[in-house]
């Protein structure tokens, strides 16, 4: 049996071979309106009018057999840093032979982008897996009728910057649901942590922050961060994602209207807490919400500790917090279909928000569990969003935890398990630590 690439060629197409791509999209697309029984799906009714203007602004790829017939097709849009891929078709009796997924790396590599994005109904689950297995993952749910949902999906690739290249790789940085978190978390579950932040702030860098610095790693939207600005102390927040700045910077404005000059004493940094370089001490370094969890591969752990080790001043504390898996033992029973955990709607603005969980994964050797995070957003005028937020999460018993502190050259000075210092054995483990004399 010859190969296929023995058999299949991949070239750009022509203008002339525009009405035989359009047949080929009406036969290809016929299976996909059986799985909706909707045979006006827009690729199925799609004018050559309409598919002669896309060509215009698109990249245009055809796959042709042995006999320059095309059997596949595929277009793109490039968009800045995004490239949009469209119709991935395959006439029907060529499917499942590779050449859709051909046809997909052909494409990505004619458009050189940092990130790639594509659609597909939510029920048209070959399509879907063929895609993650190509390092698409999701981000965006659309309902477009009563039967059918459009699944948005991206890949994201490296490019020379480590921190991008890091955003590529790793999950859970916020970056679908970064507009909502502020909803969920600062109305849902206000988390009872300020407090306790506020305490160690005053501890650490004097009443009105006079004796040192706060630096908040994965700061997210500012929500414990711009609480402790607001009383006085000098705030640096390091966040690997832009959207959660973006936020963050969105709610600095408010706060400089209601505070003028408070902007003067708060810095926010794009960066990765496994390796960053700020050039100053710091006399309270924090990870609230269980941010470090986020960095799951042992040497970028490693990189973080040292990094805070390097940040903090002599008298200098590091608080960190992580889950205690020890309430709840993690194995494959962990794992679950998606769930309704509750929904909170924002009374400025009238969005509604419906929170889901979906426990995807658990790797128990190397301790992480995926699970991922829905949103359903609606908006005042009646119009829904979907957001999925994909996560991992690092997990630690408390030992193991305090082992990473000790080879880092810290020391634990306390351990607690809730925020009015609960003592060890509760939902949190929540570890104050000093460098080591
Ligand atoms: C659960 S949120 C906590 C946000 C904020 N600290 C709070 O308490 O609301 C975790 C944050 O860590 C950030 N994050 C994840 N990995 C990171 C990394 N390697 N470096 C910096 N930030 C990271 C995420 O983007 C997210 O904003």
């Amino acid at each position: 049996m010859k190969s296929l690439e023995a058999i299949l060629n991949i070239s750009r197409a022509e203008r002339s071979d525009l009405q035989t791509i359009l047949k080929l999209q009406y036969t290809a697309y016929l299976s996909e309106a059986a799985i909706y029984n909707d045979y006006a799906l827009p690729p199925l009714v799609q004018p050559l009018e309409e598919v002669e203007q896309e060509y215009e602004k698109g990249i245009f790829l055809i796959a042709t057999d042995k006999n320059d017939i095309i059997v596949g097709a595929v277009r793109a849009f490039p968009d800045g840093d995004t490239t949009r891929i469209n119709k991935i078709i395959v006439r029907p009796d060529k499917q499942g032979q590779g050449i859709g997924t051909k046809l997909l790396l052909a494409i990505e590599s004619e458009c050189p982008s940092t990130r790639y994005e594509l659609f597909t109904g939510h029920k048209s689950v070959r399509n879907i897996k063929l895609y993650e297995r190509l390092g698409y993952a999701r981000f965006k749910e659309e309902k477009v009728s009563d039967e059918r949902t459009l699944v948005y999906m991206e890949k994201r690739v490296g490019t020379a910057n480590r921190e991008e290249n890091l955003m590529a790789t790793e999950k859970n940085i916020y970056r679908h649901a970064a507009k909502v978190y502020d909803i969920i978390y600062g109305i849902e579950q206000p988390m009872p942590d300020i407090p306790f932040y506020r305490e160690y702030a005053k501890q650490q860098c004097g009443e009105n922050g006079e004796r040192g610095e706060y630096l908040e790693l994965g700061c997210g939207t500012g929500r414990v961060a711009l609480p402790l600005a607001r009383e006085g102390f000098r705030v640096t927040g390091l966040d690997l994602s832009q959207q959660m700045l973006d936020i963050f910077k969105e709610n600095l404005v408010k706060e400089e209207i209601a505070q003028p000059g408070i902007s003067e004493r708060v810095k926010v940094i794009h960066g990765n807490m496994a390796d960053f370089s700020i050039g100053r001490k710091f006399a309270l370094i924090t990870a609230p919400f269980r941010a470090f969890q986020a960095v799951t591969a042992q040497k970028d752990i490693e990189n973080v500790f040292a990094c805070v080790r390097e940040h903090l001043t002599d008298n200098g504390i590091f608080i960190v917090n992580v889950f205690n898996p020890y309430a709840n033992p993690l194995d494959e029973s962990w794992c679950r279909e998606e769930v309704y955990i509750g929904e909170v709607t924002d009374e400025a603005t009238g969005i509604r928000v419906a929170k889901y969980e979906c426990r995807e994964k658990i790797d128990p050797v190397n301790q992480v569990i995926y699970p991922y995070l829905a949103y359903g957003v609606t908006y005042p005028d009646g119009r829904t969003e979907r957001l999925v937020e994909p996560l991992q999460m690092k997990y630690y018993y408390s030992s193991q935890l305090r082992a990473e502190v000790e080879k880092a050259g810290l020391v634990v000075a306390e351990e607690f398990s809730w925020y009015d210092k609960s003592p060890p054995g509760g939902k949190e483990i929540i570890l104050l630590c000093r460098r080591k004399k």
